[in-house]
């Protein structure tokens, strides 16, 4: 683990294991970098993402916190992904420690100018670990801190954008026949056919209480990603396209073809938490060649 400067001087940690490695921003708690063990790329990061606050990294893994979306009066999928945040050296034991693996633990607390906008005390802890295998784990445990006995509502996603060769090549498997609610049709609710999901146009859609293991495959590259979830029942699905990506200042205009945002959420039920309860949530992904995955 190395801890340095980023772009634009802003603070970064290096994870490293065999010969796969990961980086993480302080800012926005965010992994931007996730390579296997020949040095690929893994993640999908936009050549014209900005890392200035406090604008989000386009790309990477952003962490929506306190809601995934753009309800009310807070900021689209919350300010956890526009906040600095803090290397925690000592925090409260994980279940699952495993010594030998590379990690992070970085924390969020609320300064007192941040309760403007969400007027609730919280501690909000993410574990980022590569496994040996080049896994990357992403734990977060959020606790309720509220001195006056509020209870506090949330929704949350890590928002993984996938490197993909060609949007037109891949294949999610794991979402068959699942209910969804459609964002491009006011979140109506549909429910998808059988067939492993294909992209031929814009999709941004939240798939509800899902199995704990997604696949994204990538026939061009030859590569599949496995997503597993825990405490996230629901997963976003999203693609701009190409309208949609020359109206994002931060994103090419031909980029679409080279990402595929899943994201391990709650967003149906959203979590109530009691002052002194916490609620945990974990994303593991894992990049393997296909032939390894075929008939699975
Ligand atoms: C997705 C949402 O998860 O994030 C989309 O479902 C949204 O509706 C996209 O456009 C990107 O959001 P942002 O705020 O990072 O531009």
């Amino acid at each position: 683990v190395e801890f340095c400067k980023g772009i634009n001087g802003l603070d970064k940690v290096i994870l490293r294991e065999v010969r796969s490695s990961a980086e993480v921003y302080l800012y926005g708690g965010h992994v931007t970098s996730w390579k296997n063990d020949h040095g690929e790329e893994l993640l999908f990061v936009s050549s014209k993402a900005q890392f200035k606050p406090p604008k989000a990294i386009r790309g990477g893994i952003p962490i929506c916190f306190p809601q995934f979306g753009g309800q009310g009066n807070l900021e689209q999928h919350g300010f956890a992904r526009n906040k600095i945040w803090s290397v925690e050296t000592d925090p409260p034991p994980f279940p699952t420690v495993n010594s030998n693996k590379a990690f992070v633990d970085l924390i969020l607390k609320p300064s007192e100018d941040d309760m403007k906008t969400w007027p609730h005390s919280y501690e909000f802890r993410l574990r980022i670990t590569l496994g040996p295998g080049g896994d990357l784990m992403l734990t977060s445990r959020i606790r309720n801190t509220n001195a006056d006995g509020k209870p506090f509502t949330f929704t949350f996603a890590y928002h993984t954008y996938f490197s993909v060769s060609d949007i037109s090549e891949v294949r999610v498997e794991g979402l068959e026949t699942i209910d969804y609610l459609d964002n491009l049709q006011n979140r109506e609710r549909f429910t998808e056919q059988g067939d492993a999901i294909t992209f031929e146009g814009e999709v941004d859609k939240v798939y509800v209480s899902t199995p704990t293991k997604i696949a994204i495959l990538d026939h061009e590259k030859k590569r599949t990603f496995v997503l597993r979830k825990d405490g996230l029942p629901d997963a976003v699905v999203w693609n701009p396209w190409d309208k949609k990506a020359k109206a994002m200042a931060d994103f090419g205009d031909d980029e679409y073809k080279h990402m595929l945002c899943v994201e391990a959420a709650v967003v149906e039920k959203p979590i109530t938490l009691k002052p002194g309860e916490e609620w945990k949530g974990r994303q593991e992904l894992s990049a393997v060649p296909s032939s390894y995955c075929s008939g699975q």
